[in-house]
């Protein structure tokens, strides 16, 4: 694992870089649910790990915001656990320092994934009415960023709304030759071009319920998959 940054041009973005040859962990070094222990290759991000690093994102966001106030929109479901653990570090910061950010919190469910790849269209399909963040800063948090374009495809929808700013937070960054360029404003890990599950990353809704982030294995497809 290295550090990395990307230089674009508002900010330098730094994320922690998974290498494409990282082994990760065998799965009998961790805790994993009986039900998953013969589809998954490895693990590849522990939760310990997502937590202290989701730790200095809070810190990174609440430096930007100053003392602004936010709406933290979650990108159901895979963004579930991600925001959860990042608002609650937000307001630990908050409790604790000098100068606090007034957080609302908003939801908003969005579907694109079928078995392993995109259906190439996102559909909305929970949450309020979008209205609401009308002239807020509003600061999205995503689990994953594969192609890019179910998160170009949610900053279009959210311009119509005119909030007064816009920030993407999202766990992961999948290096992919698909990628159409989209670079979230924060980082956790940027990782190899591999299907990732648990830490409430799903495979047609399986594996939300395990705690670390891992490779899914060629037996865990089969027995999850959806017939077309
Ligand atoms: P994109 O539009 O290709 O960037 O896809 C983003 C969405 O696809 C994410 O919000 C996830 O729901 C899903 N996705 C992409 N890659 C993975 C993965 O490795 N595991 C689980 N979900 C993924």
């Amino acid at each position: 694992m290295t550090t990395n940054s990307t230089e674009t041009k508002a900010s330098a973005k730094s994320f922690i870089k998974i290498a494409d040859d990282e082994k990760g962990y065998p799965l009998d070094q961790f805790c994993i649910p009986k039900h998953y222990e013969e589809d998954l290759e490895r693990v590849l991000i522990p939760e310990g790990l997502i937590n202290d690093r989701t730790e200095r994102l809070a810190r990174d966001i609440v430096e930007t915001f100053g003392n602004e106030a936010i709406v933290v929109l979650c990108v159901l479901k895979g963004g579930y656990k991600f925001f959860t653990d990042l608002v609650d570090k937000i307001q630990v910061l908050n409790r604790n320092r000098g100068h606090s950010i007034q957080m609302a919190v908003d939801f908003i469910r969005l579907k694109s994934y079928m078995n392993e790849s995109s259906t190439g269209k996102i559909e909305v399909i929970g949450g309020d009415n979008l209205e609401n963040l009308k002239g807020k800063n509003v600061l999205i948090v995503e689990d994953i960023i594969d192609t890019g374009r179910t998160m170009q495809q949610l900053l279009e929808l959210m311009s119509s709304v005119q909030p007064k700013s816009v920030k993407v937070a999202s766990l992961l960054l999948k290096r992919t030759p698909l990628s159409v360029g989209y670079i979230p404003d924060y980082i956790g890990f940027e990782v190899p071009n591999l299907f990732l599950v648990g830490y409430a990353l799903d495979y047609n809704e399986f594996f939300r319920d395990l705690s670390h982030i891992c490779v899914i294995n060629s037996n865990g497809k089969e027995k999850y998959s959806i017939q077309q």
